[in-house]
């Protein structure tokens, strides 16, 4: 295997202004597919696939660049949201998909970590390690990654490293991490995903971070406070799900004392975020009516016993990220 140090990776774009709109999506994904051909010449590949919009229609442009040669590989991080894996298995299973089951690495890793930089830094380390460890089986030189505009723009102006670029470790074993999608905006990518014929619950799938629900967990991540989070994502999905939005989402925010039947509690704050956005640059948290925003407070704190209090964030970005960390 190679050892090729590279200093920044998708670097290399074009600077764009939102004007500019990807002018014809059958000539991105002609060009995509050529650029993965030639990069990738006779050699294998694989990708990283965590079944988000991004990352599917990557692995769609790879598998017609360069078929049975391209490993799509789901990383398990236990980071994901309810019935992920299993659905990514459902989706991609006939191609080589391999799935690895990495929860309790990444949990080891992340143990003691506050710092939201450092726990990006540490779950994209984590990644890349065992995409090269993947990449070492099955004799595959090349990444293939779903990064895209925003991601880079966010990072290179130091706002937050986005999970595959600022995150993303200045050393790895890879010939070239490839990134086809490194000028679209998530609207063009949607657009692509249509074309492609990708289903529905991909092509409109809300966007979701690399690092998952480490950085909805203010402060250190544990086994137990990603339950939570996972468990009041489903409950804010599902009531959430006719609302016009960009993303709809839990996070869990601290703790605080409450009472449940007569009992003094002191259990989790879970915050309600739900923002509409064009492309994720800026947002603004939706109008929700007061009712829905008091089932939503009873379900999570009636269903998930850990819980004792649920806010709703109605900070735009700026100043507020989208995400917690
Ligand atoms: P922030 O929190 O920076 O998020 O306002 C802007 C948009 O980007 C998504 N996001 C990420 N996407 N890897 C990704 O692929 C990441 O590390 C990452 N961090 C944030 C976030 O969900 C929002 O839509």
């Amino acid at each position: 295997m190679k050892l090729k140090i590279k200093l920044k990776v998708g670097r290399n774009i074009r600077k764009r202004t939102r004007k500019v709109i990807m002018v014809n999506v059958e000539k991105f994904v002609e060009e995509a597919i050529q650029e993965i051909k030639e990069k990738v010449g006779e050699g294998k590949a694989i990708i990283a696939l965590s079944g988000g919009v991004d990352s599917s229609v990557c692995t769609v442009l790879a598998y017609k660049a360069i078929g049975e040669r391209l490993i799509p590989v789901f990383v398990d991080t236990g980071l994901m949201r309810e019935g992920e894996p299993e659905r990514v298995r459902e989706i991609f299973g006939k191609m080589n998909l391999v799935f690895v089951d990495a929860k309790d690495e990444f949990f080891k890793a992340l143990e003691g970590i506050i710092d939201p930089e450092e726990k990006r830094k540490v779950v994209g380390e984590l990644f890349v390690r065992i995409f090269e460890r993947v990449a070492e089986e099955h004799k595959a030189d090349y990444l293939i990654q779903g990064t895209i505009y925003p991601d880079i723009i966010e990072s290179q102006g130091g706002i937050k490293s986005h999970h595959n670029v600022g995150g993303f470790p200045l050393h790895y074993t890879f010939q070239d991490v490839i990134e086809p999608l490194r000028e679209l905006y998530k609207d063009e990518v949607r657009e692509v995903a249509r074309y492609l014929g990708l289903p529905d619950e991909i092509s409109e799938r809300m966007p979701f971070p690399g690092p998952g629900l480490a950085v909805r967990i203010v402060g250190e991540v544990t086994p137990e406070k990603v339950e939570v989070v996972r468990r009041a994502t489903k409950i804010v999905e599902d009531e959430l799900k006719d609302y016009p939005k960009w993303q709809a989402f839990a996070a869990l925010i601290g703790k605080a004392t409450g009472v449940k039947g007569d009992i003094r509690v002191y259990g989790y704050i879970i915050a309600i975020r739900a923002v509409e956005s064009r492309d994720g640059m800026t947002a603004d948290p939706i109008q929700i009516d007061y009712e829905k925003l008091r089932k939503m407070a009873l379900r999570i704190t009636g269903e998930i016993p850990e819980v004792a209090r649920v806010v709703y964030d109605i900070t735009p970005k700026p100043p507020a990220t989208i995400e917690y960390e």
